[in-house]
């Protein structure tokens, strides 16, 4: 895990933020330590420079989970998409990229996250939230059934086949 150093932001996560976590967004200068936390989980970060350039061009923004010190937690949120039904740039935004390290899960950082991504969304406006998940990720899938997502449609990625789910906002 990377340590990072905590800006003076000022960001609360929110009452869904579990005790010792900053919920927070990324500093440019963290790509690297996004890049660390999903290899050191096992997940490709070959999309990571791709997202970091999409937030500085305001096409999204990614946040993270901090605890003791360490870069623990990260998730994306797309303000527009290709798919319009994913994300429209007005009233639709789409989360993606969640993933919490193994030695942090199941304390709620997961579910903060969302609960940030989705406030950042209500608060620009959007009244619905898109999420996709792999078929046969079910510990993911009932977490996201749990916050009130439900299907919406399957998609075809190179490495199989996406539930998209959806849920209203507010
Ligand atoms: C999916 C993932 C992000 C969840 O992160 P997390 O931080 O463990 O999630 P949470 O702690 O918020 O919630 C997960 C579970 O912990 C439980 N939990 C939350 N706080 C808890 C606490 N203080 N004590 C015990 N359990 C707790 C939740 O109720 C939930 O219960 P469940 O296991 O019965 O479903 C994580 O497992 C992960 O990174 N997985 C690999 C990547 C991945 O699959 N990402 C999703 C791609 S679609």
């Amino acid at each position: 895990m990377t340590q990072v150093a905590a800006p003076n932001v000022g960001f609360a996560g929110g009452d869904e933020t579990p005790p010792g976590t900053t919920l927070r967004p990324a500093l440019p200068e963290e790509e690297v330590a996004v890049v660390a936390l999903r290899r050191a989980c096992g997940w490709s970060a070959d999309s990571v420079p791709q997202q970091f350039r999409a937030m500085h061009e305001g096409r999204r923004d990614i946040w993270i989970g901090e605890c003791d010190g360490y870069l623990v937690g990260t998730i994306t949120v797309e303000w527009s998409a290709d798919d319009r039904q994913l994300a429209d740039g007005s009233t639709t935004a789409h989360i993606s990229n969640l993933v919490v390290h193994h030695r942090y899960r199941r304390r709620g950082i997961g579910r903060g996250l969302m609960g940030a991504v989705e406030r950042a969304a209500a608060e620009r406006g959007c009244s619905v939230m898109t999420i996709g998940v792999d078929d046969g990720n079910s510990y993911a899938h009932r977490l996201y059934e749990r916050r009130g997502y439900v299907y919406l449609k399957d998609v075809h990625a190179p490495w199989g086949l996406i539930h998209i789910l959806y849920r209203r906002l507010g």
